[in-house]
């Protein structure tokens, strides 16, 4: 079995990696002993992330509700939201836009993914699942597809998914995406919520390799019990979509604000404490801390205050987006790359926490090359070549089926 990173491709740090010899593995966490003995490592060797153009500052917002920059910026550290303005944009569209630059930087052809996860709160429909038409739209045929519901903690739950999936020898590629237009379920009525949140999309490939590092340790929790504190009650099976529902607003976003805040301070600390403590990587080895960017306060009083961890240490960019949910942690990785804060041999953290209730962290023993590697123009070629045959194949296959239906419908009333 194949266990390299694309094998056109430099392994993921970048070193020679002979007779598949490894250094010693204190924990042993980042991989499962296959029966040759080899060991397998879930590496992120792409990265991507697409926000939508419309920009919403908190000055547009006191024309919208009985708000003002100033408290929106002191209680939160938001000051502007991209938001999915035209019908076109969808978290469907938002998460292929990410997924093909996660590909690019890869270097991986669409048909290389075995799996693709889409982790969201904002879905195209309750199903088919969003991450089966971004398959679609990438052309991903070979890849199996489902979406994850675990709010804003979904992008890290769905990289233990993709860790598993590889560490098993089930998936050699798996494109992990965390996608929103939360601005489709949010009451623009509401000062609570409609503040806080904001649309885009990132996505990373993890890919098996023989290069030790890569996802270390994952740690996932849930507390139902606070199911309530954030949820959109209507829509699913316990309240189903009636007139009602809609003119009472049971189809948007409702938070009990404080209650999460309290829950989310403690949770960050606790799962970042957990994940290290499995990965063998001590607070004062972290180099960066990607959390999810939903207020600046709950990281100020998490993972700086409790952890003590320095502030240069924690990534944040939630002043120019907002909550992202699912789509926060992957779009602030790709932004910290672009910053030049993650470096080959670095520990990183994600953290997360959201709705369910639900929280999840991962330790992250970061080995790839940073420098996009220099996609030949051949292969970049074959990609577009892909994304084209797949919106074609798409409707061909739509096509062939509407006439099928209209053969077999005439021959029932013959
Ligand atoms: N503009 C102005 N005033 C606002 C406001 C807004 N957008 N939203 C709420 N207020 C008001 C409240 O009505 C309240 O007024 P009152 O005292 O007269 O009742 C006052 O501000 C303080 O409200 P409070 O809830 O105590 O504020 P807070 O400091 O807890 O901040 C949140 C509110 C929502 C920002 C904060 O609780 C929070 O971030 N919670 C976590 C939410 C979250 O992260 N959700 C996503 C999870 S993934």
């Amino acid at each position: 079995m194949n266990t390299s990173h694309h094998p056109e491709q430099p392994s993921p740090n970048g070193q020679p990696n002979p007779n598949g010899a490894h250094p010693a593995e204190p924990h042993g966490l980042g991989s499962f002993p296959e029966p040759g003995g080899e060991r397998r490592y879930a590496q992120i060797v792409g990265w991507g992330y697409h926000v939508p153009e419309k920009v919403i500052t908190n000055r547009d917002l006191e024309q919208i509700v009985d708000t003002k920059d100033e408290w929106i910026r002191t209680r939160t550290g938001i000051e502007a939201r991209h938001i999915a303005a035209s019908p076109r944009e969808t978290t469907a569209t938002l998460g292929m836009k990410a997924a093909r630059k996660a590909l690019e930087v890869a270097d991986i052809h669409p048909h290389q993914v075995d799996l693709i996860i889409c982790a969201t709160s904002s879905p195209e429909h309750i199903f088919p699942s969003t991450a089966s038409i971004i398959q679609d739209g990438i052309g991903a045929v070979n890849a199996g597809a489902f979406d994850l519901s675990a709010a804003c903690s979904g992008f890290v739950y769905g990289l233990a998914m993709a860790r598993g999936q590889i560490l098993a020898g089930d998936a050699e590629y798996v494109l992990v995406i965390g996608s929103e237009t939360l601005s489709r379920i949010v009451d623009w009525t509401d000062r609570n919520t409609c503040v806080l949140f904001g649309d885009g999309a990132g996505a990373v490939l993890v890919a098996a390799s023989d290069v030790p590092g890569g996802i270390m340790a994952t740690e996932l929790g849930s507390d139902g019990s606070g199911a309530d504190l954030l949820t959109l009650p209507a829509g699913g099976s316990a309240i189903p979509a009636s007139l009602e529902t809609v003119s009472s607003g049971a189809h948007y976003i409702k938070m009990d604000g404080r209650a999460v805040f309290r829950f989310a301070t403690r949770v960050m600390a606790e799962a970042t404490r957990k994940v290290l403590d499995r990965a063998g990587v001590s607070v004062d080895d972290v180099d960066l801390i990607i959390p999810h960017q939903a207020n600046i306060r709950i990281i100020q009083s998490s993972v700086v205050k409790q952890l003590r961890i320095p502030e240069d240490k924690v990534f944040i960019n939630l002043q120019k987006y907002g909550n992202t949910s699912t789509a926060s942690i992957p779009i602030a990785l790709c932004e910290a790359i672009e910053a030049g804060k993650v470096q080959p041999g670095d520990n990183l953290v994600f953290v997360g926490f959201g709705a369910g209730l639900t929280w999840a962290a991962a330790a992250i023993k970061w080995s790839t090359p940073i420098e996009k590697p220099e996609a030949t123009w051949w292969r970049n070629t074959q990609r577009q070549a892909a994304y084209q045959a797949a919106a074609a194949r798409s409707m061909w296959k739509r096509a062939v089926r509407r006439v099928y239906s209209q053969v077999l419908a005439g021959r029932e009333g013959e």
